[in-house]
């Protein structure tokens, strides 16, 4: 069901000295800027083509502030130096345990937390430099799914208002019927009925709101779509389904994801390359037959061993990563 043009890509070796990190999101007393992590080698980019998304030493640290007067003294190092490229119509898969820093890459990003250090370029425009116009398509073709459709919608407005809204901004669409007309297309293209446009978000089951929440997100058109853990809150049924979906907009789409999930098994379904985050530094990446089939690092190899055994007769031995929340 994925595009899956992609060629072996060299991939961190455990005794990588970045891969050694005992520590993040780690805190520290260092000043961002000062003695910033060293930078990463570039991870990989698919062979012969050209990335969309170049993501280099990306770092996002959060000030801890303490005391009456609320100074700085320390930094949560969120995101402490990590690359990674994107491709055209390709899916890389973000994995790691809660707390590693995966949100915190996908917002910063797409200039939603300012950075802290690091460039990230999209179809070889520097997304933190760009203004004006150039800032403005940027966020016309970049867009994000979030993990909690219900939170994500405004409760006080229409459907037809949350998804046309951006369509209004962007000027793409002016005339009122079109607006209607292109609002319904989104939402049976993402299986809800039409006359959905004129309901409220509370009117629909978790499900149903984040099938919204993508329409929302298709809305502009985008090249890129940062999933956040777009099935964590939902039940398994529903999880396939919405799994499904956004593949079948991938593909007919032609669309790229940063997918990003705790769940090895669902970045196992939906990706192509998988990249796994620890402590805010990815650990290991590689294509999915690499990474799932020999994975290299110890972190790696505990994720997978916790992904349940669908056969009970069959065992699997249960690998323990030191600090891994079991
Ligand atoms: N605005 C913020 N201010 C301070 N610390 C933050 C902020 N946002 C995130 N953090 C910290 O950064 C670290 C990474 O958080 P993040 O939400 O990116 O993790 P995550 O991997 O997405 O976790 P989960 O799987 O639970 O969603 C956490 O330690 C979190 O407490
Ligand atoms: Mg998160």
């Amino acid at each position: 069901m994925l595009t899956a043009s992609l060629c072996p890509t060299p991939r961190l070796s455990p005794d990588h000295p970045a891969a050694a990190s005992s520590a993040g999101p780690t805190t520290s007393p260092t000043p961002p800027g000062g003695a910033a992590p060293a930078s990463r080698p570039a991870a990989s980019a698919p062979n012969g083509q050209k990335p969309l998304l170049s993501v280099t030493n990306l770092q996002t640290h959060f000030p801890i502030r303490t005391g009456l007067l609320q100074r700085t003294t320390g930094y949560v190092k969120a995101v402490d130096g990590i690359t990674f490229h994107i491709a055209p119509g390709e899916c890389l898969g973000l994995v790691g345990e809660s707390g590693c820093g995966k949100t915190t890459v996908g917002r910063t990003l797409l200039r939603l937390i300012p950075a802290t250090g690091g460039q990230v370029s999209f179809d070889g425009t520097d997304v933190y430099a760009a203004s004006g116009r150039e800032l403005q398509s940027l966020r016309r073709q970049m867009q994000i799914i979030f993990q909690d459709p219900a939170g994500s919608l405004n409760p006080r407005m229409r459907i037809a208002s949350i998804i046309g809204e951006p369509l209004t901004v962007h000027s793409l669409v002016t005339e009122k019927d079109q607006l209607r007309t292109e609002v319904e297309n989104i939402l049976e293209r993402c299986g809800m009925p039409r006359a959905a446009a004129d309901r409220y978000p509370h009117e629909f089951s978790g499900g149903q709101r984040q099938r919204i929440g993508i329409a929302r997100a298709l809305a502009l058109r985008p090249r890129f779509i940062v999933c956040d853990e777009p099935t964590s809150a939902l039940d398994v049924s529903i999880q396939a389904q919405i799994l499904n979906l956004l593949s079948d907009l991938q593909r007919d789409m032609k669309l790229s994801y940063l997918f990003i999930s705790h769940d090895m098994a669902v970045i196992q379904h939906m990706c192509n390359r998988i990249a796994v985050m620890y402590k805010g530094k990815i650990v290991e990446e590689g294509t999915r037959d690499q990474v799932i089939g020999s994975p290299q690092h110890k972190y790696t190899q505990a994720l997978l061993s916790a992904v349940p055994e669908p056969d009970p007769r069959r065992k699997r031995q249960r690998v323990v990563f030191e600090g891994m929340a079991t």
